[in-house]
C-alpha cells in the first residue's frame, strides 16, 4: 500500500475540517442513517477524494461525513465499499488507512448480516466478538509497507474487550438486548446456499455478511481499535422456507434504527 495516496487523501480531506475526528464509523446497509445525528456536518463526497473508491451498490452517492455527535469528534462513511463491487481488496480498504492518516484511534464497523445462529431473530443486534475470514483473500496480501503496520498481524483479539465491554454497558443503558457472537465474511454478492449455512454454522459462525472483515484486518494493521456490531436483518438460507432479498434486509434495519442509534450514540458517548 502505497502512503503517498493515503496522505495525497488525507491532505485533501484536513484542509475541509476543522477537527481531528476521534472515531471512525462504517455504516452498513440501511444503517447510514447515522449520519442524521451528527452535528456540525462537513460532508465528502467519495468522488471528490484523491484516490477514493466510489461505491456503486446503493442508489445515492458515498460520502464521508465529519461532525460531532454528544460533542465526539467524528468521521462517518455514510456507504462503504464492497469486495463484490470489483474493487479490490487494498481499494476496499483505503478508507480505513486514510481515516487512520486523519487521527482516527478507535473504528466501529457496523453492517447488516445473516443470521446463522438458529436463535436469533431478524432485527436482533449483535456485537461482534470474533470473525472468521471466509472470503479466501486478504487485503494485507503484498510488499509490506512497514510504515503502515507489521508484515504479519496479530490477530487475538480483533475486536477490542474494552469496546465490547462499553458496547454492553451502553446497550444496558439505553435498554437494547444485544446478541453476541462471530461473524464470517464471504464475497457476494449472491447470497448462500442451505448447505453452505449449514457449513457456516458447525464452523462457529453466528451471523454472515459480505463485508467487515477485510476492513478490520487493515484497521488492526493500523493499530486501530475495533468495535463491530450487526443488525441481523434476515435470517440466512435454510432457516426459514423464505427467498432472501436485498429490499428484507432494508426493511429491517429500517425497523430497528431507533435501537441501533440509540446504541451507537450511547457507545460514542461513552468513548468521548
Ligand atoms: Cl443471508 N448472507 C450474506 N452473505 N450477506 C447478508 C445476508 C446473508 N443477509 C444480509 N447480508
Amino acid at each position: 500500500m502505497n502512503k503517498e495516496m493515503i496522505e495525497k487523501a488525507g491532505s485533501f480531506i484536513k484542509e475541509k475540517i476543522k477537527h481531528k475526528p476521534k472515531i471512525g464509523l462504517i455504516l452498513g446497509s440501511g444503517l447510514g442513517i447515522l449520519v442524521d445525528e451528527i452535528e456540525n456536518q462537513v460532508k465528502i463526497p467519495y468522488h471528490t477524494i484523491p484516490e477514493f473508491p466510489t461505491s456503486t451498490v446503493e442508489g445515492h452517492e458515498g460520502q464521508l461525513v465529519f461532525g460531532d455527535i454528544h460533542g465526539v469528534s467524528v468521521v462517518a462513511m455514510q456507504g462503504r465499499i464492497h469486495f463484490y463491487e470489483g474493487y479490490d481488496m487494498e481499494k476496499v480498504t483505503f478508507p480505513v488507512r486514510v481515516m487512520k492518516e486523519l487521527g482516527v484511534d478507535i473504528l466501529v464497523v457496523t453492517n447488516a448480516a445473516g443470521g446463522v445462529n438458529t436463535s436469533f431473530e431478524p432485527g436482533d443486534l449483535m456485537l461482534i466478538t470474533d470473525h472468521i475470514n471466509f472470503t479466501g483473500t486478504s487485503p494485507l496480501i503484498g510488499p509490506n509497507n512497514p510504515e503502515l503496520g507489521l508484515r504479519f498481524v496479530d490477530m487475538s483479539h480483533p475486536y477490542d474487550r474494552e469496546l465490547r465491554d462499553v458496547a454492553r454497558n451502553a446497550a444496558k443503558e439505553v435498554n437494547v438486548n444485544l446478541q453476541e457472537g462471530v461473524y464470517l465474511a464471504v464475497t457476494g454478492p449472491s447470497y448462500e446456499t442451505p448447505a453452505e449455512i449449514r457449513m457456516f454454522r458447525t464452523l462457529g459462525a453466528d451471523a454472515v455478511g459480505m463485508s467487515t472483515v477485510s476492513e478490520v484486518m487493515v484497521a488492526r494493521h493500523a493499530d486501530l481499535r475495533v468495535l463491530g456490531i450487526s443488525c441481523i436483518s434476515n435470517m440466512a438460507a435454510g432457516i426459514l422456507d423464505q427467498p432472501l432479498n436485498h429490499e428484507e434486509v432494508i426493511e429491517t434495519t429500517q425497523r430497528v434504527r431507533s435501537q441501533f442509534l440509540s446504541l451507537v450514540k450511547e457507545i460514542v458517548r461513552k468513548l468521548g
